[in-house]
């Protein structure tokens, strides 16, 4: 689709993360060199920073067929041995939310990663045997917003780690400039650089604001993304000067109006502003910390004076 196209699918058309890159094109390299499959790889890091992209560009480079699946939709050990016996050898299994697979489906998965067989129960009661299965090599690539929550024998089952960092300004206005490309919408370097400063380091949210803009550029001006163009539209889809959306302010307004600033516990913000709590620590809350909007401490969560500033408001005496 236009869509999976727009979608760079290989490593040197992927801008920025340029460490987990560098790493990557080694690893593909040895393994093709081996005429290996590669080792598993687990990405991690915030939503949107491109990890099922990475998941399609390893089996791109490889020249295997990507097999995809998330974690919330095994429910059974036999949706598992489902996909798994149809796989053809060296393809890449990508399972997305794999912190989300229950207990039941992670072991079944060890044997499967370790040493590609399946241990499967026929029967029921005394006459129940187990029998193993042969699985062609796979690569598993997993993917989750929180590595901490992955049980440790799983995650010490992949070869290859990679933590994916929030990109900078520059690499998102690339990345803008790119996708513009694409969409054959002309925009000004300056347009561009305001979407990549408004895109809370994330390619994901650049691209969709991308593509509000060029619907104002439609609809309100010839076509073409200039930078005042850029500037009315993103305030008009309530984007502020840092990108926080009414969501960001809901939640630091809610501590500051409601908990004078904190500390105050994640649940309670959650209950306060009527977001689920994990919303809020897997997508809201890595942005704010990581610009320092946010602090957690033992007692809960903490607006920093940055945020004051950033509303005008009075910083508090103490
Ligand atoms: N589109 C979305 N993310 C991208 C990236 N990292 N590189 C190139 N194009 C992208």
């Amino acid at each position: 689709s236009f869509e999976q196209s727009l979608r760079p699918q290989t490593l040197r058309q992927y801008i920025g993360q340029d460490k987990v890159k560098e790493n990557l094109e080694v690893f593909i390299k040895a393994a093709k060199l081996r005429e290996e499959t590669l080792d598993h790889v687990l990405l991690y890091g915030p939503p949107g920073l491109g990890k099922t992209t990475l998941a399609t560009i390893i089996a791109n480079e490889m020249g295997v067929n990507i097999r995809t699946t998330a974690g919330p939709a095994i429910e059974r050990p036999g949706d598992l041995a489902a996909i798994l016996t149809a796989l053809e050898p060296g393809d890449v299994l990508f399972i997305d939310e794999i912190h989300r697979l229950p207990r039941s489906i992670e072991e079944v998965l060890y044997p499967a990663m370790e040493d590609f067989c399946l241990d499967i129960v026929i029967g029921k009661g005394p006459t129940a045997r187990s029998v193993r299965l042969d699985l062609p090599p796979f690569t598993l690539v997993g993917a989750t917003t929180r590595a901490g929550s992955l049980s440790a024998p799983l995650r010490d089952r992949f070869g290859v780690l990679s933590r994916l960092e929030y990109y900078n300004e520059e690499q998102l206005r690339e990345i803008v400039m790119r996708t513009s490309e694409l969409f054959e919408t002309e925009i000004n370097p300056q347009a561009a650089g305001e979407i990549a400063k408004r895109s809370r380091g994330t390619p994901r949210i650049a691209n969709r604001l991308l593509r509000r803009v060029r619907d104002f550029a439609q609809v309100k001006g010839n076509g073409a993304i200039d930078f005042e163009l850029a500037e009315e539209s993103l305030e008009l889809l309530q984007v502020d000067r840092l990108g926080l959306d009414h969501i960001d302010h809901k939640l630091l307004r809610g501590i500051i109006e409601k908990f004078r600033g904190g500390p105050v516990g994640l649940e309670t913000i959650a209950a306060t502003i009527g977001e689920e709590a994990h919303t809020i620590e897997d997508v809201y809350e890595p942005y704010l910390l990581q610009i320092g909007f946010l602090q957690r401490t033992p007692r809960g969560r903490i607006v920093t004076d940055l945020v004051y500033r950033h509303f005008k408001m009075e910083v508090p005496a103490d």
